[in-house]
């Protein structure tokens, strides 16, 4: 049975009895607890915490789930994939374990014209949580299992949460015995090989505390109702109906593993070192596959870390296997077309995913060329020297100049037999991480000691008053000079001020500092930058310009408004692009960083492939339209989980306080976690002008715009340009592309034309030429120079002279003397050939007088000389070379 019908015939099962059929939810849900959904139950959770109301009471799905915990058993068992789908069936406070065990019961084993999966229920064993009586009668007295066939299991295999606080119970599962020849008798407490988990009834029923592992965590209580979880392996089950070995032979891998034959010439089944690459390819290819679907792009943490692995190990298997050059495309492809049916909006993205995984492969192969070099050389010293461990050092340097993770320098170590230092390794980087850090402190403080505002930082937070102020009385708290707490600063003087309270904004979340003037009747102190420290302290850079002040007095510290102006346009002109940008390219452009000032703004995302300009243009198009709707901007203080319920974009990474500020922008079009500032409706923006896109490192493209008046000015500008190209080439600005073509094309006849004259000419001097040659002891010899032209032409008369000569023996050298340099050729006639004049040779009779390098056949031989006054020696040392063999 197709794995595209056991998904059919199970939601058709439950749909039968009730079930709302829910579709999968992506594999990535904003959950910081979760890398990726892991169980069917995941978008439900809410649900059984009672934290919200189902629309349901009962409900099915066959989720999309991802497990790389045990990546490295990939291959090596029959069993595990990090891409499965859960098919599942949910009853939130509706039936419990009776009637959980009898909808399962029943699919399992109803006849195949029933809509069942026609199972033999003898070859079906059950287990249940220690003492859970009753789920244990149920199965015997209502289902009629035989007692043989039902086992009691610990907390560790029949007590399942999700490995974190939640919901959490006690479960019974079903597994589908094999038979003898797979393993030992005794029921899955003997063999999981034999027996095979299909399907786990989760009885929902308590809520989990803090703890770890699957069985030292706290109960804390029951849950507000009595739920079901249930999920089936629907991998497995395809795997145990259609006959194969293992979850990669099913219809839905197997292809991918025939694929990865006819790539790299080898054969899947001999040997079974290579059989676990071919099932890890299998295994990788479609989970890459579905998490570039979901957004997932290729990088170097987290999920994006995870993605690249598993391209990474495919690239590496397939090469191991035999195959050379790109594969990546043709597995896509493959797994398209297997998977393509259950999942059809992988279909219809396809070239996206496509794009991604290839352009992965392709720096990949750049990776593992050098390092491999590398590793090779490091894994022999190891060997030489007896250790067989290679160093942490030589680990980071794999890592630092070649890109390889410390998994793959493992992965590479294990095959060679060698192990590797990782602790050194570890070391290496956090030394390399805490370096980074120290360097960009110091890059925004001048000074990388801190110390100097401790004091301030103990003394309290300065107060923010810029969200609704622009000058403020603040009292001066300190003075900080030279890296030094001073009392007094005097004109002239580079200072930091700290005050109490503050209108100024400091540079956060991509917006620059404030700029502006702090002042009073006997100071003036000019504020260039704005940075916080902690979070807490806002420090004033600048210049005191006039006068003195004292640490304690009462100033003005007024931000310049136009500055402001244009940076609250800047900024919120980011918000408007992002947004944009998300609409036209889809979610998966995920910001990576943002900068924006008065008039500019730049946004970094994650991507991989250049942004076409009609792709740019329309993003820039949608921008203008939000400027343009005069869309109301507000912001809202709220919590994290609020924020996120509302849909406000936040950065992965980043960490928010208990409150979080949403700025959205026109309802649903924008909205961000922001702290900063904003216009009040969007049209204050102005217009927007996008600059163009460019590559930022791996998989992150950078979009520049200009902002309000300063977007103005560059259109101007360009205005401005083109009116000067339509005077000069006398027609109207639309006009202009098809005039340039067609002023290019004339361009490139003319130069055709001039090539033929050229050629002609000296082709039309041949006769003369011919009529000049010396006879050299029966050689006809003929030297003649051409001053300034070009090698194709000279070539063509020297054939030319050659062919006149006919039968003759004859030599012709031929000059074309320019600006520091020299082209040259010589020709030979066959008969000259005969007496043994060479072409190739002569050349070296002239390079001394001409500087020149060259050679050539027999008939022919050109080059180029440096010395153009060099040609009369030149030419009487080729005389006498060709008198010689006269
Ligand atoms: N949530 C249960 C599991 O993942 C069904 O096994």
């Amino acid at each position: 049975m197709k794995t595209h019908e056991i998904r059919r015939r199970f939601l058709d099962h439950f749909v039968r009895a009730g079930h709302t059929e829910v579709p999968s939810a992506s594999l990535v849900l904003d959950d910081p607890n979760l890398l990726f959904v892991n169980a069917g139950m995941v978008p439900f959770k809410p649900y059984f915490l009672g934290q919200e109301t189902p629309p349901y009471a009962t409900a099915t799905s066959i989720q999309k789930c991802v497990r790389t915990l045990d990546i490295e058993e990939v291959g090596i068992t029959t069993r595990h994939n990090t891409f499965f789908q859960m098919a599942g069936n949910f009853s939130f406070g509706d039936y419990f374990k009776e009637g959980a065990i009898r909808h399962a019961w029943s699919l399992l084993t109803s006849s195949l014209d029933d809509g069942g999966f026609g199972i033999d229920p003898a070859l079906l064993w059950v287990t249940v949580y220690l003492d859970d009586d009753e789920a244990y009668g149920i199965w015997r007295d209502v289902v009629g299992v035989p007692e043989e066939r039902i086992q009691r299991r610990g907390m560790a295999d029949n007590y399942w949460s999700m490995g974190v606080p939640g919901p959490c119970g006690p479960c019974s599962e079903i597994f589908y015995d094999r038979g003898p020849a797979y393993g030992v008798d005794g029921g899955p407490e003997a063999d999981e090989d034999r027996y095979i988990e299909i399907w786990n009834l989760v009885f929902m029923q308590n809520e989990r505390g803090e703890g770890t592992g699957k069985d030292a965590f706290e109960i804390l209580g029951p849950l507000p109702k009595q739920n079901i979880d249930t999920g089936m392996g629907v991998e497995r089950v395809a795997f145990l109906l259609q006959g194969v070995e293992n979850v990669y032979e099913t219809d839905l891998l197997r292809p991918v593993i025939d694929t990865a034959e006819r790539l790299s010439g080898a054969e899947y089944g001999p040997d079974s070192a290579s059989d676990v690459r071919f099932r890890v390819i299998a295994d990788h290819a479609r989970t890459a596959y579905m998490l570039i679907s979901d957004g997932v792009s290729p990088g170097n943490e987290g999920r994006g870390y995870i993605l690249r692995r598993l391209l990474r190990r495919i690239v590496r298997s397939v090469r191991l296997l035999g195959a050379a050059g790109e594969t990546m495309a043709e597995f896509m492809a493959t797994v398209r077309d297997a998977i393509g049916p259950s999942f059809p909006e992988t279909v219809s993205g396809y070239e996206r995913i496509e794009r991604i995984a290839v352009a992965e492969e392709a720096a990949f192969l750049k990776t593992l060329e050098s390092g491999t070099q590398l590793f090779e050389r490091a894994a022999e010293s190891a060997r030489r020297s007896g250790a067989a461990v290679l160093s942490g050092q030589q680990a980071f340097a794999l890592h630092d100049t070649h890109g390889f993770p410390i998994d793959l320098t493992l992965e590479m170590a294990s095959e060679a037999g060698l192990q590797v230092d990782e602790e050194g390794f570890r070391s290496l980087m956090s030394e390399q991480r805490a370096r980074a850090k120290a360097d960009s402190q110091a890059k925004k403080h001048a000074h990388a000691d801190l110390s100097v505002y401790r004091d301030f930082l103990d003394a309290g937070e300065t107060v923010f008053t810029g969200f609704t102020d622009l000058t403020d009385e603040s009292r001066l708290l300190g003075i900080v000079s030279g890296g030094e707490a001073v009392a007094v600063a005097r004109e002239g003087d580079e200072v930091e001020f700290v005050l109490d309270r503050t209108p100024f904004y400091a540079e956060s979340g991509g917006q620059l500092g404030d700029r502006g003037m702090i002042s009073t009747a006997g100071f003036q102190m000019r504020v260039d930058d704005v940075q916080k420290i902690g979070k807490k302290l806002w420090i004033h850079k600048g210049v005191l310009t006039a006068g003195e002040v004292e640490v304690g007095q009462l100033v003005t510290a007024a931000v310049d408004p136009e500055w402001r102006k244009g940076a609250t346009q800047g900024h919120s002109a980011t918000h408007l692009v992002h947004a944009a940008l998300r609409q036209i390219l889809g979610p998966e452009a995920v910001q990576a960083g943002s900068l924006n000032k008065p008039g500019y703004m730049r946004f970094d995302f994650n991507w991989s492939g250049s942004i076409p300009a009609d792709v740019l243009a329309q993003i820039e198009e949608v921008t203008n339209y939000a400027v343009d709707a005069d869309y109301g901007v507000n912001t809202i203080e709220t919590t994290l989980d609020e924020a996120k319920r509302m849909g406000a974009m936040a950065l992965f990474g980043e960490n928010y306080g208990s409150t979080v500020r949403v700025v959205e922008i026109g309802g649903p079009f924008s909205m961000e976690l922001c702290g900063g500032t904003h216009v009040s409706s969007s049209a204050q923006i102005g217009p927007v002008s996008l600059l163009g896109e460019a590559s930022v490192g791996s998989g992150i493209r950078r979009v520049e715009a200009y902002v309000g008046m300063d977007a103005y000015r560059h259109q101007a500008r360009e205005r401005a340009l083109v009116s000067g190209l339509a005077t000069s080439l006398k027609a109207p600005a639309d006009e202009l592309p098809d005039r340039i073509a067609a002023l290019t094309a004339k361009l490139r006849e003319a130069e055709k034309a001039l090539d033929s004259l050229r050629a002609a000419q000296l082709a039309s001097q041949a006769g003369d030429l011919l009529g000049s040659a010396e006879d050299l002891g029966g050689i006809r010899f003929l030297a003649h120079s051409a001053p300034g032209g070009a090698a194709g032409d000279l070539r063509t008369l020297a054939s030319d002279l050659r062919g006149r000569l006919g039968s003759d023996a004859g030599v012709v050298l031929l000059t074309a003397p320019g600006q520091g340099k020299v082209p040259f050729v010589i020709a030979v006639t066959p008969a000259a050939q005969e007496r043994g004049l060479r072409a190739g040779d002569l050349v070296k009779a002239i390079s001394p007088a001409l500087g020149a390098r060259g050679g050539g056949k027999a008939d022919m031989a050109q080059g180029a000389g440096t010395e153009p006054g060099g040609i009369d020696a030149a030419v009487s040392a080729l005389r006498d070379a060709v008198r010689d063999a006269g």
